[in-house]
């Protein structure tokens, strides 16, 4: 049996794979069984921040793996540690809780809000947590029940409970749901899954106003919008706010899982030794990968993905068959008279891989995607785009 007949019998079905098997990839080019060679504008879904094997990030990734690549969270391990301060400094929070993927490091997050309630109004005084209508934190049990998304719920209840839904940018309704009853508000900034769907920066402020008097947490999710992708390190910097806790995953080592929950002033001392746990969580690996990926993001790197931003805006905009772009930085929606489905296809069949998230196109190239390749799958999509 070939690679696709092996994963329809033997991989339990949960994706709708497009009919492509990946062998290799170079920077944001990739190459399949048949060594047809494909530009890639999805990294992964936001992963491959500095694209497929990337020779420092390898070297990085590689002396740490002989070293040392996994001794577990009893002992002390250098690129844990130095990861840690790498990011508290950049992102101006205070403590860092290490683990292997978005929806853990959302679990994390809630399960930090709901102790911080517990320690300072009582076990079970204030549960509650508003999250948004249309958002995405993840597929566990819990980071399902906070994403605000009913046809997601279908099947696997009951849930953990105290989560309830207001609609994105409507702060009357923000207003009545974060009552007294509540610890946090959780917010995706760019609403990835969604749509890619930025939220308004005037009701994201207020948000972060009303946390304030009401003395409720601010979560962000930066799971998919974190490590440069929307042109600063972090979405929140662009909308002036100071979260109680961020997540992040993905794109922070580059292509290895680990993901991030970020404590502030409020929350750094929340957890304490039991609370909270993850075997392979800070594996000196992935650790070596981050900091890599982090050290490359500089200022320089970041205004590159503004400029790449601004460069394809400007051309998708001038296409024929585009409604709408959304997102920011290179995180891309496209709404297209086209089903996106179709012209998804349509770019793969051509050599251009590009990603979908409900009926828009989406595009998450590498941070560091060189401009003619860029330019050359942005001719192929433009094409699709028209029909
Ligand atoms: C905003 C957001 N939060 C959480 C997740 C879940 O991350 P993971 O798939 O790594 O668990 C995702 C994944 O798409 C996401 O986009």
């Amino acid at each position: 049996m070939n690679t696709q007949e092996l994963t329809r019998q033997y991989l339990a079905q949960t994706y709708a794979r497009y009919p492509v098997t990946f062998i290799r990839g170079q920077g944001s080019q990739l190459w399949d069984e048949a060594g047809k060679p494909y530009i890639d504008l999805g990294s992964g879904i936001a992963v491959n921040t500095l694209g497929l094997a990337d020779e420092s990030w390898a070297a990085a990734v590689s002396a740490q793996l002989t070293a040392l690549a996994h001794t577990s969270n009893y002992y002390y391990t250098q690129p844990q540690a130095q990861l840690a301060q790498m990011l508290c400094e950049r992102a101006g929070m205070r403590r860092v809780f290490f683990s292997n993927s978005g929806a853990e490091a959302n679990e994390c997050m809630l399960k930090a809000a709901r102790k911080w309630a517990a320690d300072r109004f009582g076990e079970g005084a204030r549960p509650g947590i508003v999250t948004l209508k249309n958002s995405f934190h993840g597929r566990t049990m819990m980071t399902l029940a906070a994403t605000g998304q009913e046809e997601m719920h279908r099947d696997f209840g009951p849930f953990p409970q105290g989560f309830r839904y207001a609609e994105a940018n409507d702060l009357e309704e923000m207003k009545a749901k974060a009552d007294s009853g509540c610890c946090a508000v959780l917010l995706e900034l760019v609403q990835g899954e969604g749509g890619v769907v930025a939220l308004d920066k005037a009701y994201v402020r207020a948000v972060e106003a009303l946390c304030r008097e009401r003395d409720l947490l601010l979560l962000i999710d930066e799971v998919q919008t974190g490590n440069g992708r929307t042109g600063t390190l972090y979405a929140f910097e662009q909308y002036g706010i100071e979260p109680d806790i961020f997540s992040t995953a993905k794109g922070l080592a580059g292509g290895l899982p680990l993901g991030a929950t970020l404590f502030g002033p409020r929350t750094a001392d929340v957890m304490d030794p039991g609370s909270h746990g993850s075997t392979f969580g800070g594996n000196p690996a992935c650790c070596a990968g981050a900091l890599h990926v982090l050290s490359r993001l500089d200022a320089a790197c970041l205004a590159q993905v503004r400029e790449k931003g601004r460069y394809l805006r400007e051309r998708l905009n001038a296409a024929p068959g585009v409604l709408d772009i959304s997102g920011m930085g290179l995180m891309v929606g496209i709404a297209a008279k086209r089903p996106a489905k179709e012209i998804a296809n349509e770019c793969l069949e051509r050599g251009v891989v590009v990603l979908t998230a409900k009926s828009k196109v989406r595009l998450l190239p590498a941070l560091n995607i060189p401009m003619d390749l860029l330019a050359r799958g942005l001719d192929v999509l433009v094409e699709a785009l028209r029909g």
